[in-house]
């Protein structure tokens, strides 16, 4: 029996060397240490032993089944290690390679402009205030001196939300805004998303404004021209063919539009021109007196002047973009190539 074990023992400790899988290793533990392994076999023929011999070979049986129990932790600890080398091996990863980068998008050109007017204006020391889209008709026309039925307000194609709400048609409902809020002086700029029943080359039905308004003692048109050209230099970062065009707004008096030479075709007449070589991109004017009552500022004691600047034209001009509508396309090829 003794030598019997001892072969067990022999046989074992081959195969326990050679199984290089987790797998076969606990196959081998079932073979030799399981309920029907052979060591098990052969301690069963213990009952047949004398009394001398059994504690003998009971005290063989445990020993080789403790080896067997270490050589089989061992192997265990082994392939482990050893399929942790190869995996090292194989999957090495080269952090000198650049890394896959995900496509980042970019701002909207109009949110870059707006930024950029709110930087230039902020260092002539203008604040920054906003309104709502959905406006009462009181604040988009009533208190800037366009009572109902007012022809003037046809110059502005007007989405209805109801009687009295409408998709504000201009930035110029936030002057009252401010101007029921503070008392004067007073030096903001409004910018905003506003909404008319518009569609073409240069007009779309929903597109951004700045208002600037500008109330304090003394103020005259002169500061209004200096500021406003002063602006555009910065903006344009060149000196631009600028034209101040007489006009009328109910909430101005005396009131201007602002054109710019037309970079599309340098000022010789185009389709976005409209063959005039000017494009329009502001209105403005001294705040009428009746806009300060309507807000209980004394008109004998404060003047002002404002203006209303459309973005997409402006950004129209920078960039040389030909068709408005571009803008709200969302094609990623042209926004693309606005990066900040
Ligand atoms: C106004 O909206 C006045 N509130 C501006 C103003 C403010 C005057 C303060 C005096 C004092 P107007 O409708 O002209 O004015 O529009 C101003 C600018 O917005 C235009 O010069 C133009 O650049 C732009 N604009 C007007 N309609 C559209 C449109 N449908 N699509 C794109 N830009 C437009
Ligand atoms: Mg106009």
């Amino acid at each position: 029996m003794k030598s019997k074990l001892e072969d067990i023992l022999k046989n074992a400790r081959g195969l326990f060397q050679e199984a290089d899988t987790e797998a076969s290793l606990n196959d081998l533990k079932v073979r030799f240490l399981g309920k029907k392994g052979e060591l098990t076999n052969v301690m069963k023929g213990m009952r047949d032993l004398s009394a001398e011999e059994r504690p003998l070979i009971g005290k063989i049986v445990n020993d080789i089944k403790n080896e067997m129990e270490e050589l089989f932790d061992a192997r265990r600890e082994d392939i482990h290690h050893a399929s942790l080398d190869r995996k090292l091996r194989e999957e090495k990863i080269d952090v000198t390679l650049p890394g896959r980068r995900s496509p980042r998008g970019s701002k909207h050109p109009i949110t870059l402009v707006t930024e950029e007017i709110n930087e230039i204006f902020s260092t002539l020391g203008f604040g920054v205030v906003e309104g709502p889209e959905i406006e009462n008709d009181y604040h988009n026309f009533e208190a800037l001196n366009i009572p109902k039925n007012h022809p003037a307000r046809d110059m502005q194609d007007t989405f209805y939300v109801s009687d009295d709400i409408v998709l504000r048609t201009h930035t110029s409902p936030v002057q009252i805004r401010t101007m029921l809020q503070h008392k004067p002086p007073l030096k903001v700029i409004a910018p905003g998303t506003v909404y008319r029943r518009d569609s073409d080359l240069t007009h779309s039905p929903m597109f951004h404004q700045v208002e600037g308004l500008l109330v304090d003692y003394k103020v005259t048109f002169g500061d209004l021209k200096g500021t406003l050209q002063a602006f555009l230099n910065r903006f344009f970062g060149k000196k631009i063919g600028v034209r101040f065009r007489p006009s009328f707004f109910p909430f101005t008096e005396p009131s201007a539009e602002v054109d710019i030479q037309c970079v599309i075709c340098s000022g010789k007449g185009c389709r976005v021109c409209k063959d005039t070589g000017w494009l329009e991109i502001l209105g403005c004017g001294m705040v009428d007196p009746e806009v300060f009552k309507a807000v209980d500022y004394d008109p004998e004691v404060f003047s002002g002047y404002a203006f209303g600047v459309g973005l997409e034209r402006l950004c129209m001009l920078k960039n040389g973009i030909s068709d408005l509508r571009l803008f709200f396309e969302n094609d990623i090829r042209f926004l693309k190539q606005f990066t900040n």
